[in-house]
């Protein structure tokens, strides 16, 4: 007998920030393989339009909506735009992040700004964007955090402030939209490998050997890991989950562990160390 299997997602639309590379493409790529009609948000239409071009030749619906998540108007005109060409949005995932290494002593005001306004500022104008347009109820909200949010970590003070920000906005959507029937959770993924954010912080070789060494499931996460955590908070088998913040990080966290980038790859210490 033939067994039939649903697709999880047929009928509704996903919009992914950060959809254009890296964990958002993936994730964009397995909601679209479970029937959701994707929108992809970005700052490059080129590299939207081309990942939107991948999901299509594989028999998925997808369009690219350029917007920097910084722009709360530019936002704003891409979620009118996915719900009028898709419908309302029943998934949203707030994937766009920035990312580099640096001494607070060596950083700009600016610089330190810069991932607030991407990574904070930026998953609420998603948030607050896609609001107006929730299947309301039935939505679900995903954002991502990163072990910064919850782990102190050298050269990365500006993603460990936007980070924690990131899982109180969150929660705190899940207080203030539960009871519209939206639900509001996150995702922590670990060191992932293959993504343009661990490229920076530890690029292959010895550091990022070491650290798969030492993390309780002994190895570095794939984009496919952190897509099935998405996968699963958006599903009915999460129905009744808002408000967390799940680590997909292979234990990273709950062993307390930091990345540590290596040195040279910051920018020079300013000041004289006391040691
Ligand atoms: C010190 C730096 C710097 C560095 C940039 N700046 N790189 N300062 N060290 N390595 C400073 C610049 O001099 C400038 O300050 C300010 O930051 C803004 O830089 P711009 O290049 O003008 O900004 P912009 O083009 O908007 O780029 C934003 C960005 C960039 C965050 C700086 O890296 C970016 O776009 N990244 C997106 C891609 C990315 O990083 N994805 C990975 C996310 S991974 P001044 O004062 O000169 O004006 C992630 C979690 C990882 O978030 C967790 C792993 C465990």
């Amino acid at each position: 007998m033939t067994t039939f299997m649903p697709r999880m997602f047929e009928g509704r639309t996903a919009l992914i920030t950060g959809g254009g590379s890296g964990i958002g493409q993936r994730i964009a790529e397995r909601l679209a393989q479970q029937g959701a009609s994707v929108a992809l948000v970005g700052r490059s239409q080129s590299r939207l339009d081309s990942a939107a071009q991948g999901i299509i030749a594989a028999g998925g619906k997808a369009a690219g909506f350029a917007a920097d998540v910084r722009d709360y108007d530019a936002l704003a005109r891409a979620t009118g735009a996915a719900h009028e060409m898709f419908g309302a949005l029943g998934i949203v995932l707030c994937g766009a992040a920035g990312n580099f290494p640096a001494l607070a002593s060596s950083m700009s005001a600016n610089a330190f700004k810069s991932v607030i306004d991407i990574d904070l500022l930026g998953t609420f104008n998603t948030c607050r964007a896609a609001f107006e347009h929730l299947e309301r109820p039935g939505a679900s909200i995903v954002t991502i955090s990163a072990p910064q949010a919850v782990q102190a970590m050298v050269m990365q003070s500006h993603v460990c402030a936007a980070k924690a920000g990131v899982d109180m906005i969150t929660r705190t959507l899940a207080l203030e939209w539960g009871p519209l029937g939206v639900r509001v959770n996150g995702v922590l993924p670990g060191a992932v490998a293959d993504t343009e954010g661990m490229d920076r912080l530890a690029p292959p070789g010895p550091v990022r050997e070491a650290l798969a060494k030492q993390l309780p499931l002994r190895r570095i996460a794939t984009k496919d890991d952190i897509a099935d955590t998405v996968i699963f908070l958006c599903s009915d088998a999460a129905k009744y989950i808002t408000g967390a913040i799940i680590p997909c990080d292979g234990g990273m966290t709950t062993a307390g562990m930091a990345i540590q980038t290596p040195s040279k790859s910051a920018r020079p210490v300013q000041g004289t160390p006391v040691n």
